[in-house]
């Protein structure tokens, strides 16, 4: 096996060092910058070097001998972006071109991308492919939309060898690596938090939207299987092509069942608090993964909801020992 050097950005955050460690594990060497704003030291896979930075300053560390980038560096609360947009064009929008231009400075010509569903906002159908008309309701989609834009010219013009992963709902844990979002706005931790008695009750907002339960139905794919997808990118970009692939199961799972698949996992009976639909949030959103397959050769193994809960549920439980 040929191994690689590659610059992991963000990978002190969930995604970021779940996918740094199956680097590792490939035999891969991994420097990982992160500036630990929303990430934590401890979440760095043994093994990573790690540089505490910014990607913004990106030039500073990267050089010609590395072969690759996987950029999962970005704010990404949606509310928060609705609430303060000029932080996610700087960070996201601007942090990306400043690591672009360091990358062509640095003659580094593949690139690995974290994008997201919320590029395509409301659904017009389901399941959602990379054709569908992209109409971001949020500033956080809205930046991730534009960077993909941008990538699309750098590749045209620059040559360089670019994927975007359309991350659905990401979910599950990798061992010491998982979710540890301050806040957390992801429903399965969230969930999970009543299951520690960390919150009373879990808001379900809206019972009344087409669905089979009335509940929304989102489609949860677990973070590892997203991590294998990132490897098998690296191998498939091509100089001078910007290929965007949607990454989830293909399976939608509505809000109950997710709690109910919690209460099962757990033994914890999860008091749920009805509340009303928020704003913006559609009733279904569920990938077709078909590019991936077709494309990549990715295939998901761990569709299974409650093995995403109950590795989410190990995970947060050792958690709650280190504390
Ligand atoms: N988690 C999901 O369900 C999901 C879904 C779709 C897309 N994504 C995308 O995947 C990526 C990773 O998401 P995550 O859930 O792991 O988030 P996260 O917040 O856990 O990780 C992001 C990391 O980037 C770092 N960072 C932010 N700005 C930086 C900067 N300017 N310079 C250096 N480091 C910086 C943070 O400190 C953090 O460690 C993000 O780009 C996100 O938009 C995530």
């Amino acid at each position: 096996m040929s191994q690689h050097k590659y610059l992991v950005t963000g990978g002190a955050g969930y995604v970021g060092s779940v996918v740094a460690a199956h680097l590792l594990e490939a035999g891969h060497e991994v420097t990982v910058l992160d500036d630990l704003s929303t990430g934590f030291r401890e979440g760095v896979p043994a093994g990573a070097t790690f540089i505490e930075g910014r990607i913004q300053d990106a030039a500073r560390w990267l050089d010609p001998s590395y072969d690759g980038v996987l950029h999962f560096a970005a704010f990404s609360q949606v509310g928060e972006s609705v609430a303060d947009p000029e932080k996610y064009w700087t960070n996201n929008v601007g942090g990306t071109m400043a690591l672009l231009a360091a990358m062509r400075g640095a003659g580094v010509r593949k690139l690995v991308f974290s994008s997201t569903a919320a590029t395509y906002g409301e659904p017009v159908s389901t399941p959602i492919t990379e054709t569908a008309p992209t109409a971001p309701t949020s500033p956080y989609g809205a930046s991730k939309l534009a960077v993909d834009h941008m990538i699309s010219g750098e590749s045209a013009a620059h040559g360089l060898a670019a994927v975007s992963l359309r991350y659905f709902n990401v979910a599950g844990a990798y061992g010491t690596c998982g979710e540890r979002h301050d806040p957390e706005s992801h429903l399965i931790p969230l969930v999970l938090q009543v299951a520690q008695g960390r919150r009373e009750s879990i808001a379900v907002y809206g019972d009344d939207y087409p669905t089979p339960d009335g509940t929304c139905v989102r489609d949860y794919i677990h973070v590892a299987d997203l991590a294998e997808a990132h490897l098998l990118a690296l191998d498939a970009a091509a100089p001078g092509t910007h290929l965007i692939c949607n990454l989830g199961n293909g399976n939608g799972f509505s809000v109950r069942e997710v709690v109910e698949t919690v209460r099962k996992v757990t033994g914890h009976p999860i008091p749920e608090t009805p509340a009303p639909r928020r704003a913006g949030d559609p009733a279904v959103l569920v990938a077709s993964a078909d590019t991936a397959r077709e494309k990549l050769g990715w295939k998901p193994s761990r569709a299974d909801l409650a093995g995403i809960v109950a590795d989410a549920w190990a995970f947060a439980r050792r958690e709650e020992q280190d504390v």
